[in-house]
């Protein structure tokens, strides 16, 4: 693995090896202390974020790398009309790998392109965010059996800007699921994702609500409606409040079902359901911890 730019540059056993480092990691992370000392870490964040940033720079102290860059892209060189391209280059020599996350579609893999030192995505645009995948298909299977169960997942909200989505679906489609797609016509999960899917052979139903579905679900993954993709925003006061997950509603999902959101939620999940035994949201986070130690472990290619 030279970058981590998409969900498919995993192979179904490079995601399993993942995995099981990632458990290894969290039982025992004092073992990995010194693992990538001398090393830096470059977080480059030229879009909000607070589990992917600080997740990455807490996986890298941990691993004893050292960590600089910026996470106001206001305050750097992009301001003054940097490219990208230019940003990158000069990087690579102050760092030994880049975590970034930036607001256009394939920004991730430009960076690649022009990157000797390992570039990881932390979410570019609407297009993927391939390390959330991660770190919700280690926390599922915490809980479930992937490898032996075909399980039902529903995911519900703004597929259509939503880039954990994007990179999940296809993350999960190793493990032969069932998905249900939920959303406002409006915010339909793009048809490249689809094709992509069917080519896949993946059995998939779209749907504007969970009422018909909600007994099957073994996984319930909630989204926020991407506020910040919209032009006008009426259209996303309109959206906003699509789905409601409260003790009432959730009442109609069975007992083992999985409650899971990348987070941040505005609404969508009551707080009230944060003492349900189903509700996983907050483990699923510091989970990316070890998901994310993991992962630079691999990139920076060492053998533990
Ligand atoms: C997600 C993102 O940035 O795409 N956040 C995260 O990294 N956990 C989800 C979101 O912002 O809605």
């Amino acid at each position: 693995m030279q970058h981590l730019t998409s969900i498919n540059n995993f192979t179904k056993e490079q995601l399993w090896e993942l995995i099981k480092l990632t458990g290894e990691i969290k039982a025992d992370p004092a073992k990995y202390n010194n693992h990538l000392s001398g090393k830096i870490l470059a977080t480059l964040f030229f879009e909000p974020s607070t589990r992917t940033r600080l997740s990455f720079e807490s996986a890298a102290l941990r691993l004893g790398m050292k960590v600089l860059g910026f996470a106001d892209a206001s305050t750097s060189s992009t301001k003054k009309g940097e490219t990208l391209e230019d940003t990158i280059k000069i990087i690579n020599g102050f760092a030994d790998a880049i975590a970034m996350r930036h607001f256009e579609t394939n920004a991730a893999a430009r960076a690649a392109k022009v990157s000797r030192i390992p570039v990881i995505n932390g979410g570019d645009g609407i297009n993927e965010h391939p390390t959330q995948a991660l770190l919700d298909i280690f926390t599922i299977n915490e809980h479930r059996q992937l490898h032996a169960e075909k399980l039902t997942i529903a995911f519900v909200g703004d597929l259509k800007y939503g880039r954990t989505v994007h990179s999940l679906s296809q993350g999960l489609a190793h493990f032969d699921p069932k998905y249900y797609f939920i959303s406002p016509s409006v915010l339909k999960l793009p048809d490249e994702i689809k094709q992509k899917l069917n080519d896949k052979n993946i059995e998939f139903d779209e749907l504007e609500t969970w009422d018909e579905i909600a007994g099957q679900v073994d996984v319930l993954y909630m989204t926020r409606v991407q506020k910040e993709r919209f032009e006008d925003e009426s259209k996303y006061e309109l959206l906003k409040e699509s789905y409601l997950l409260n003790p009432d509603t959730a009442s109609k999902f069975n007992d083992q079902c999985l409650f899971m959101h990348p987070l941040p939620r505005v609404g969508e999940i009551d707080p009230a359901l944060d003492d349900d035994l189903r509700a996983i949201y907050f483990d699923e986070a510091h989970n990316g911890v070890w998901m994310r130690m993991a992962i630079l472990l691999r990139i920076m290619n060492h053998e533990s």
